[in-house]
């Protein structure tokens, strides 16, 4: 069975992609640090695929750490998930940012072609497009000038891997642009865990609920949209998951020094009060939230343009919002 490198692994969506990867036959190879994560995740994984996941705690900015990894286990694929992605915290920090974020990058993938390890998948961001000018964004849609260090990590992150594919360095590679992802593994065993104050909309939504947050703020509804807020793609875990599968299974039929980008998104786009509402109708509840001031930079509205991604990879998304609804207040009411 094929062994499949996944830095970022006790992570939210790296953790749901080692479900994916396991149920489909290959062995998950997880590689964190743990600093946005708990190793509970991997007791969690066992649970819910029935072995223990293979782990190793490190930097993946240490080539050390991937040296002793090969050692033990012949690696056919990467997944690289693990990154820093608090976009405030980037504005403060940013060589933090750039070390993590494009450091581990270069590490990785000169480590890679040294090994003769071909195929990667990286985790881009649909922050990519900036604000967007035309709606839905495609793969060719222009990028723009990121908004912060973060979101620029993902920009030059994108670029290198264009610039090493195009120095036929003998590897294979996908650059997944994710849009919001949302929901939890529906056994509610394992989903996303943030750090402190959530800053995105979903774990608000779900801490509000359960009483950890008193109230949450709509971040204006003055921008032109059907109902003020904005508007995004907000994607199932799962489903993001599966895309991973996905471009693995495409990269191992492609030549050596591949190249290409998918959006992952529904390919709808919902408004936050959407979300909000659906949230309260299909948990039965009322959330506290009020509207508050527009957030600095935020974008007013995307979402994906899904064609390439359905008919290249063979990926469609299985679940609904109602469904990402549930599941996120599931996984949140099995939290102690
Ligand atoms: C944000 C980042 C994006 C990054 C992603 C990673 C910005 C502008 N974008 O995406 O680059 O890839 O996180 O996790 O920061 N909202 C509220 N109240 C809240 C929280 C959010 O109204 O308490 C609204 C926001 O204004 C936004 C929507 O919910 O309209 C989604 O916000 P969020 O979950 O933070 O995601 P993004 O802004 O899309």
């Amino acid at each position: 069975m094929k062994k499949i490198l996944i830095t970022g692994g006790a992570g939210y969506i790296g953790s749901h992609t080692a479900v994916v990867l396991a149920e489909a036959g290959l062995i998950p190879v997880i590689l964190d640090d743990l600093s946005n994560s708990s190793e509970t995740v991997l007791g969690r994984l066992e649970e819910i695929i029935g072995s223990k996941p293979i782990f190793y705690k490190g930097d993946c900015n240490d080539r050390a750490i991937y040296e002793e990894i090969t050692k033990e286990h012949e690696i056919s694929g990467v997944i690289h998930f693990a990154a820093f992605k608090a976009v405030g915290e980037s504005t403060q920090l940013p060589l933090k940012y750039y070390q993590n974020n494009i450091g581990s990058l270069l590490v990785l993938l000169d480590f890679m072609q040294e090994k003769g390890i071909k195929d990667i998948v990286f985790s881009s961001s649909c922050t990519v497009y900036g604000q967007p000018d035309v709606l839905p964004v495609t793969e060719s849609t222009p990028r723009k000038d990121a908004e912060s260090p973060y979101g620029n990590t993902k920009k030059v992150c994108e670029d290198v891997l264009v610039d090493f594919v195009t120095s036929k360095p003998g590897i294979r590679a996908i650059s997944l642009r994710y849009f919001n992802p949302v929901g939890a593994h529906p056994s509610a065993k394992i989903g996303e865990l943030p750090n402190g104050t959530p800053n995105n909309l979903i774990p608000y939504i779900t801490q509000t609920a359960a009483g950890i947050r008193e109230k949450i703020t709509v971040f204006g509804d003055d921008y032109d949209t059907p109902d003020g807020s904005c508007i995004r793609d907000f994607i199932h875990v799962m489903d993001l998951a599966d895309a991973h599968m996905k471009a693995l299974e495409y990269l191992s039929q492609q030549e050596m020094d591949f190249y290409d980008v998918f959006n992952v998104g529904t390919g709808n786009g919902n408004t936050v009060l959407e979300v909000i509402n659906t949230f309260e109708k299909v948990n039965d509840l009322k959330l506290n939230y009020e509207i508050g001031p527009r957030r600095a930079g935020d974008v007013i509205k995307i979402w994906a343009d899904t064609q390439k991604i359905n008919s290249v990879l063979g990926w469609q998304p299985s679940y609904s919002l109602e469904d990402s609804m549930r599941d996120s207040w599931n996984w949140q009411k099995g939290l102690k």
